[in-house]
């Protein structure tokens, strides 16, 4: 199966990100953009000026993750900076005034669950939006340990999208590196995000060449 890759500048130097997006490229098939507001993970990141910025030195499908308690409100201004897509929680209640306006925004929607949260809360959305992220940890921070726990809701999401012929791609983030690259891709995830597994490597382009092949190597699952 072909995996694509999606490093987190979470793990990036932000004074040096133009360069380290540069410098994973060649092995990168979208950027992940975590958001963090400080209110709905006790984090702080980056938001649309960030985006801008990016937007001006780098061609890849910027991937923006929205930990925050109000995504309705970066809707328009990530739009605006030149985002592709935008992931929101469905821990915050009805997506679909969301994903109805992201595709008003030509944004590209995505659904999210924690790991507590059960894929029932996720399943009637799937065919609204174009890609469904299974965090397999606790968001917030980079650089936490994977949570096997959560693979069968990768498992329920690959069922769920070839019974109903959806062209849903299932994302998975948090943990990942070549070992558990390979468990998620065999349940059935093709998008893998990795932070601090590239970004905090020697050699982050072969870093993240050692996770898609970890993954595009795994057996099917049965
Ligand atoms: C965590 C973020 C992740 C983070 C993953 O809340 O959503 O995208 O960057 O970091 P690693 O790959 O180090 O677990
Ligand atoms: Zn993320």
């Amino acid at each position: 199966m072909d995996v694509k890759i999606a490093p987190s500048i979470l793990s990036a130097d932000y004074a040096r990100l133009a360069d380290d997006v540069a410098g994973v490229r060649a092995e990168s098939d979208l950027l992940h953009v975590d958001m963090m507001d400080n209110h709905y993970v006790p984090n702080l990141t980056i938001g649309p000026p960030v985006v801008r910025s990016l937007r001006q030195h780098t061609d890849l499908f910027l991937d923006c993750h929205l930990m925050v308690t109000d995504p309705g409100s970066l809707l328009e201004p990530l739009a605006e900076a030149g985002a592709d897509g935008v992931t929101v929680h469905i821990e915050l209640g009805d997506p679909r005034p969301l994903i109805a306006r992201m595709r008003e925004l030509g944004l590209q929607p995505a659904l999210t669950m924690n790991p507590p949260t059960p894929f029932s809360a996720v399943e009637p959305y799937l065919e609204l939006v174009d890609l469904l992220l299974v965090m397999s940890v606790h968001p917030g921070f980079g650089g936490q340990a994977f949570i096997p726990e959560v693979l069968p809701k990768v498992e329920a999401a690959r069922a769920v999208a070839d019974r109903n012929g959806l062209h849903l791609d299932i994302q998975i983030d948090g943990g990942i590196n070549p070992e558990t690259a390979v468990l998620a891709a065999r349940a059935g995830a093709n998008v893998l995000v990795a932070g601090s597994a590239i970004f905090l490597q020697p050699d982050p382009p072969g870093a993240a060449r050692r996770i898609r092949d970890a993954a595009e190597s795994a057996p099917a699952s049965a």
